[in-house]
């Protein structure tokens, strides 16, 4: 089942609410733009793919409505930080301009099925780098849940493990939201990919003793230069990466790639709730909750895109 589908009978995009996962699997559908952006802000459903395919459908609703202009405004400031989300709003504004609201929801439609198609070439692509029975720490969630449909960095280990290469995933947990273990454990599970959840402050002795062959995170954005922005924490597992000597790579579709935005420097970075850190602090306690962080070019590996395998820093400028 797609993470992100349009249901034409329920007039409707059709979401899997991420925020109940893994203990229910529950459905629902957005019909307007704002329920579109109200899913995205409150990450019923993430993931930098699936919330570009989620607002393009936010779009071609509102286009539908006939308040295109107040629906993608409100879907361009539900989350400041990915790169896809601009995108389709601007690729679904472009349709309609060019012919109404069915082309407008035809755009939709087709950005939603290349992405999916993208997934599996990045899949093959990646594939190739991951050496027989590698062990591959990851970050956040990059599966079928943050894309339409097969996942960005996951889809490699998933066409790895399709491929009979036997890879095992150190799935790191992701405070604060816990993407990983909430989501990467339930998909793993499900495709049998055998994997051991860590703390996220258990990567640096994981790294130390030896015991992952390479690292495998996705994105948010790819600045002009190369810098990658993705979920926090990111950045310091690629410091733990290039002070041990393990590769690390970057999986995103091109729709990823922002030449507009020259370095990391100048993303705007999502902060969020202080609610989601302070489980365990007094009441009253100030928070500093970025949502994401910069990891520099010169610490990417390469970039696995449904391209292939860019191997310089600066090779998303071309
Ligand atoms: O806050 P989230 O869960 O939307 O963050 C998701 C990530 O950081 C992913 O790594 C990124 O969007 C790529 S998903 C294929």
């Amino acid at each position: 089942m797609p993470t992100v589908e349009w249901d034409e009978a329920a007039g409707g995009v059709r979401l899997i609410d991420q925020t109940q996962l893994p203990l229910a699997e529950v459905y629902l559908t957005c019909r307007t733009a704002s329920e579109v952006a109200k899913a995205i802000r409150e990450m019923v459903v993430r993931g930098a793919p699936a919330i570009g395919a989620a607002a393009g459908y936010g779009a071609a609703l509102a286009a539908r409505a006939g308040v295109l202009e107040a629906g993608a405004a409100e879907l361009r400031a539900a989350r400041p930080t990915a790169r896809d989300l601009f995108a389709a709003v601007d690729r679904v504004e472009g349709a309609f301009h060019r012919g109404g609201a069915e082309e407008a929801l035809a755009e939709a439609e087709s950005m939603a099925r290349e992405s999916a198609e993208e997934c599996r070439r990045i899949g093959a692509h990646g594939a190739a780098l991951v050496p027989e029975a590698a062990r591959i720490v990851t970050i956040c969630n990059t599966g079928s849940l943050a894309t339409v449909d097969y996942g960005t960095a996951l889809g490699v280990v998933r066409t790895a493990h399709e491929a009979g290469k036997r890879p095992f995933v150190y799935v790191m947990e992701t405070r604060p939201r816990a993407q990983g273990a909430r989501l990467t454990t339930w998909e793993l599970r499900r495709l049998g990919i055998p994997h051991k959840l860590i703390a996220d402050s258990a990567a640096g002795l994981l790294l130390q003793r030896g015991l992952a062959d390479l690292a495998l995170a996705g994105a948010d954005r790819v600045c002009a230069n190369g810098d990658v922005v993705n979920k926090v924490g990111t950045y310091p597992l690629a410091l733990l990466c290039r002070e041990h000597r393990v590769p690390f790579y970057v999986a995103a579709p091109s729709s990823t790639r922002d030449p507009g935005t020259p370095t990391g420097a100048d993303v705007k970075i999502e902060e969020r709730a202080a609610g989601e850190v302070t489980n365990f602090a007094p009441p009253g306690t100030q928070v500093w909750n970025p949502a994401f962080d910069v990891t520099p070019a010169a610490l990417v590996t390469a970039l696995i895109t449904e391209r292939g395998v860019l191997q310089e820093a600066g090779a998303w400028r071309a």
